[in-house]
């Protein structure tokens, strides 16, 4: 069995204070982790920015359209960042027995009018093949169109479930899975179930993050899901009800 999971920048970093890890997260994922990996599910891991990725990127605006010197810096700043983060990552992994690979991005994936436009797919399952877990992210990358660009985690994450036919995709989001409004509201639902055909849920979408939020998250998710993948999003402590299909408070995404 393979599942893809998506660790959302909301889960392993505050989001609304730069440069900060939530430690206890990371640490609750990697003993998840370490039982997926034991139980033999072949896993790949790919990792958001969150408050180490996306105030970076905004600062030297990445995302718009004319290369200048000042944005190679900002390429440069950003890609650093994401190793940081990353590497904390892998090390809690590592720690715990799981063979964590970091598979730098820029050097795998290049997008062309913002779009994916080259993936070393085979990379990724090369190393799956040894038994290791790699541990992508969402990053800056060239733009053969504009320069440089974002290509967010969940672009990846989508792709890559599709390309390697994962059984899941799953989506580890902060507040626990896909709510009729946003979260922070008192009258506030958890949705069990989502479809592209159906109501899209009110979102309140933060200038923190810059490659779209949730509902870039659900188109991704959409996408993943009419390719035939099972997917999931919701918290980290139904990470293995996800990754089984069993039932627990989060959401299912539906293909129609
Ligand atoms: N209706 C909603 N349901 C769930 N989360 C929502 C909703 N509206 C806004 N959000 C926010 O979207 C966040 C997930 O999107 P995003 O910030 O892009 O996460 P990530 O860092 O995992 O990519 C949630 O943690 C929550 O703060
Ligand atoms: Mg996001």
């Amino acid at each position: 069995m393979l599942a893809v999971i998506k660790l959302g920048g909301s889960v392993v970093t505050e989001k609304t204070r730069p440069y900060t890890l939530r430690e206890d997260n990371i640490n609750l994922f990697a003993d998840k982790t370490r039982q997926l990996y034991n139980e033999n599910i072949e896993v790949v891991i790919v990792h958001g920015g969150g408050s180490f990725g996306h105030p970076t990127a905004a600062k030297y605006s990445l995302g718009s359209s004319e290369f200048s010197r000042i944005k190679a810096y900002g390429f440069a700043e950003t890609r650093y960042w994401m190793s940081y983060l990353n590497l904390k990552i892998i090390e809690e992994l590592l720690s715990r027995g799981v063979p964590a690979i970091s598979v730098q991005t820029s050097a795998i994936a290049q997008t062309r009018n913002r779009q994916l436009h080259r993936f070393n797919t085979e990379v990724v399952n090369a190393f799956l093949e040894r038994m290791l877990v790699p541990v992508l992210y969402g990053d800056a990358v060239i733009d053969v169109t504009y320069g440089v660009a974002i290509l967010s985690g969940d672009d990846i994450a989508a792709y890559l479930a599709q390309e390697l036919r994962a059984d899941v995709l799953v989506y580890l989001i902060g507040s626990g899975g896909v709510y009729d409004r946003p979260p922070g509201r008192p009258d506030a639902r958890l949705l069990r179930e989502i479809r592209p055909s159906g109501a899209l849920p009110q979102t309140s979408e933060s200038a923190l993050d810059v490659t779209g939020g949730l509902r870039h998250k659900l188109s991704c998710a959409f996408s993943a899901a009419r390719s035939g993948v099972r997917v999931a999003i919701g918290g980290l402590t139904y990470l293995r009800e996800m990754v089984l299909g069993q039932d627990a408070p989060y959401t299912r995404v539906l293909p129609e």
